[in-house]
């Protein structure tokens, strides 16, 4: 018997509706096999700290750092809460636990299922992955304002890009085309405007990109990478490019593929010092919270990232099997969200 010990954050809005159905197809994924899944949940979002003023205390970080993997929902409130104004959940909850575990592989696959109504005409055969910077870029926080409020305020965000950070993560998106059929990699930039890490990222690409002689490479500037994404997204594999370009691109990617809804993702720490950390791409979705009927493919399918990322690459490939028949069979019948978990957690035990 493996156990494997998993920190759960359902988080707030559709976060706990969706973490309820991922749960359900986890615990069907892994019914008959040697492993078990010791759960924990924590209490952690918007709603812990109306209640407590905790965003995430140090003894919360270092409980979740024992565990082997995360699963969460989405954390935050309604965007302009006055409530949560000097909390700021985002960056003190979810981007400390990136930045704390060392995430600083953000991997965002996106394939367009058989079935799925794409609102592109033409989209042709979608499957690709971005790998996002997680660690770096303009969420390092190294910002800062003066004379706030007044007629002369200056705001600044500093992007951070070193060398050991862009180096590890072009790596690993290297090995990633390597591994798949297609073997292309496209780096997203904007080199003609962010001239110096534009430079960084370039140059990283070109030299790693000696150590994988058949992967081919490709470059597009981002404003031109949302065009293809729109008019020719087939002709994408391994996207790699820095937090915020990827953060933008992966909520387009999800929308071209059939929804947000759909779009899981992982927070990945490839050297295994720390646990990696799954999750959805949407967030907490104030808008639809409480009513029942958030899409939770996406929190089940990042379930099926965490079973890979552990070594369960059989229960993975069935999470993603019963995901990809009830999307085949999908058409517009409206489903709650608990009729859908079910209803892949029912496939998972009956499609091997
Ligand atoms: P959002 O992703 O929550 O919602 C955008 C739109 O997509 C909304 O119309 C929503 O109803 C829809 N949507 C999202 N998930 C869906 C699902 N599973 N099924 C059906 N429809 C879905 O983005 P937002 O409104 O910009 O952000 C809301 C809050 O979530 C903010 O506080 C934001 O900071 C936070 N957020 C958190 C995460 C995270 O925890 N990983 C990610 C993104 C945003
Ligand atoms: C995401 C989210 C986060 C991000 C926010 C909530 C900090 O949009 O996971 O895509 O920008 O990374
Ligand atoms: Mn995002």
């Amino acid at each position: 018997v493996r156990t494997l010990k998993l920190a759960v954050i359902p988080g707030d809005g559709i976060g706990p509706e969706v973490v309820g159905e991922a749960l359900k197809a986890l615990d069907a994924a892994v019914r008959g096999t040697d492993l078990v899944i010791e759960q924990t949940p924590y209490s952690l979002g918007a709603a812990r700290y109306l209640e407590t003023g905790d965003v995430l205390t140090d003894d919360d970080l270092a409980a979740i750092k024992q565990h082997d993997a995360i699963l969460l929902g989405a954390v935050g409130g309604t965007p302009g809460d006055p409530r949560l104004a000097g909390a700021n959940i985002e960056r003190g909850l979810l981007l400390k636990l990136r930045f704390e575990l060392d995430h600083y592989v953000n991997l965002r696959p996106t394939v367009l299922h058989p079935g799925v109504v794409s609102p592109l005409s033409n989209p042709g055969e979608v499957d690709f992955v971005v790998v996002r910077e997680g660690t770096e870029g303009p969420y390092v926080g190294n910002g800062g304002a003066i004379r706030t409020g007044t007629p002369a305020e200056v705001a600044n965000e500093v992007s951070v890009n070193t060398a050991y950070g862009v180096e590890r993560v072009v790596r690993y998106a290297f090995a990633a085309a390597s591994a798949r059929p297609r073997k292309k990699l496209t780096l997203v930039h904007k080199t003609n405007v962010l001239v110096f890490a534009g430079s960084l990222w370039k140059r990283t690409v070109d030299a790693v990109a000696a150590e994988f002689p058949e992967v081919a490479v490709d470059y597009l500037h981002v404003d031109a990478a949302t065009i293809f994404f729109v008019t020719d997204p087939a002709r994408f594999d391994v996207i790699v490019t820095d937090n915020l370009f990827g953060d933008i691109l992966t909520d387009l990617a999800g929308a071209i593929s059939g929804g947000i809804g759909l779009a899981a993702s992982g927070n990945i720490n490839p050297d295994g010092r720390f646990p990696s950390m799954f999750e959805p791409v949407h967030g907490s979705a104030p808008d639809i919270a409480g009513k029942g009927i958030a899409d939770p493919t996406a929190a089940i399918l990042s379930v099926a990232l965490l079973l890979r990322h552990l070594g369960e690459a059989d229960a993975a490939a069935g999470v993603e099997r019963a995901v990809a028949a009830d999307i085949a069979e999908r058409g517009d019948a409206t489903r709650s969200t608990s009729q859908v978990g079910d209803a892949i957690a029912a496939r998972i035990g009956s499609l091997d």
